[in-house]
């Protein structure tokens, strides 16, 4: 298979070294300071009343600190945690093995939470709102609900998208905090950080040219910064210069904004197929031969945020810096907007 720098899912094997990357306390934890100093208070004043953390819904890109912060409030609780996600759950019974074994003060992380099934969701209502498990006991008229008592835990979620979270499970979450794309100088300070967790010896430049090709994301930056590792050493004498950027980028087909192939083929055929939109989402990732999700969770974001593509109405346009970027002439119409 092909390497894609912005795969949605951490690799298999990488995960290890994603594990000895990942800030372990709040204060190791770099940018998105508004989160930092809410959960900064809610977990003091939960430790001074000596109660679990409210349960807190994470949503964003991928990539960008959410399974990371649910360890991190974990560690900052010095509770145990225990992960699973939406999709791993398939029945009410795996959820409440799960539920029945938490203790006192565990957080329980469920990643993509807004792809638990609707029936194992309920489960979730009575457990958040009164550490509660309603059992159905029987079937028909003589069924009855049976009522056991759960030991207060924090429940951490996390999803890509928060519209696809209903309403009563949202409600249920103390509270919700979005991850926005890291700025230039917090992406030059994560990779500046796990450079020297990786033994890389980087000069500022470099990692600054290493920060503004992630997409603004830690998980790319981190993965960006072992392929130059490997170029380093393979083709550059162990040196990590802007040659060894250079090349890691080159090899990796990511151009100066950070765009890999896919994004490109997303904006060339939105112009040169769909006459620039306003197309729908899910007719480009038809072109595209991509599934509708990923376009919409890991390569829209991004597109948006550098103001590559535009949502209308009627569907996705290119934008006028779209065209310029991949080199089109831009059409009259967009000569005077954006
Ligand atoms: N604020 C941050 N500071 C430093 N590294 C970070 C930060 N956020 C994320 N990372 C790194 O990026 C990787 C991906 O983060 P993760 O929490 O798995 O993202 P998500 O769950 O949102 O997809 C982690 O392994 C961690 O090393
Ligand atoms: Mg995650």
């Amino acid at each position: 298979m092909e390497e894609r720098i912005i795969a949605p899912e951490e690799l298999v094997g990488e995960e290890k070294i994603d594990l000895s990357l990942r800030p372990k306390s709040l204060a190791e934890f770099i940018g998105q300071s508004v989160i930092k100093e809410n959960l900064g208070i809610f977990l003091e004043a939960a430790r001074r009343r000596g109660e679990p953390c409210e349960h807190v819904l994470f949503y964003g890109p991928p990539g960008l600190g959410k399974t990371t912060l649910a360890h991190v409030i974990a560690n900052e609780m010095e509770a145990n945690v225990k992960v699973t996600s939406g999709p791993a759950l398939e029945r009410v019974g795996d959820l409440a093995a799960i539920l029945t074994n938490l203790e006192e003060g565990d957080v329980l992380f469920i990643d993509e939470i807004h792809r638990m099934n609707r029936n194992i969701e309920e489960v979730l209502y009575p457990a958040m709102e009164d550490f509660a498990l309603d059992l159905v006991i029987g079937k028909g008229p003589s069924a009855r609900t049976l009522r056991l008592d759960l030991k207060r835990f924090t429940l951490i979620g996390a999803t890509t998208r928060l519209s696809l979270l209903s309403g009563p499970l949202r409600d249920r979450f103390g509270s919700i905090f979005h991850l926005d794309f890291y700025g230039p100088d917090e992406m030059a300070a994560i990779v500046e950080r796990s450079a020297n967790l990786l033994n890389i010896n980087l000069n500022q430049p470099t990692a600054a040219s290493v920060a503004t090709r992630s997409r603004r994301t830690p998980r790319i930056a981190n993965r960006l910064l072992r392929r130059v590792r490997d170029f380093a050493e393979v083709r550059n004498n162990g040196l990590f210069d802007e040659l060894a950027v250079a090349g890691a980028l080159k090899a990796l087909n990511i151009d100066d904004r950070g765009l890999d192939e896919t994004d490109r083929r997303a904006l060339t055929l939105l112009i040169e197929k769909f006459n620039g939109g306003p197309v729908g989402l899910s007719t480009l990732a038809a072109a595209m031969a991509e599934e509708t999700d990923t376009l919409e969770d890991v390569l829209e974001p991004f597109l948006l945020q550098e103001g590559l593509l535009a949502r209308t109405p009627r569907g996705r346009v290119a934008t006028k810096t779209a065209y310029e970027h991949l080199g089109y002439p831009v059409p009259e119409s967009l000569q005077t907007l954006f």
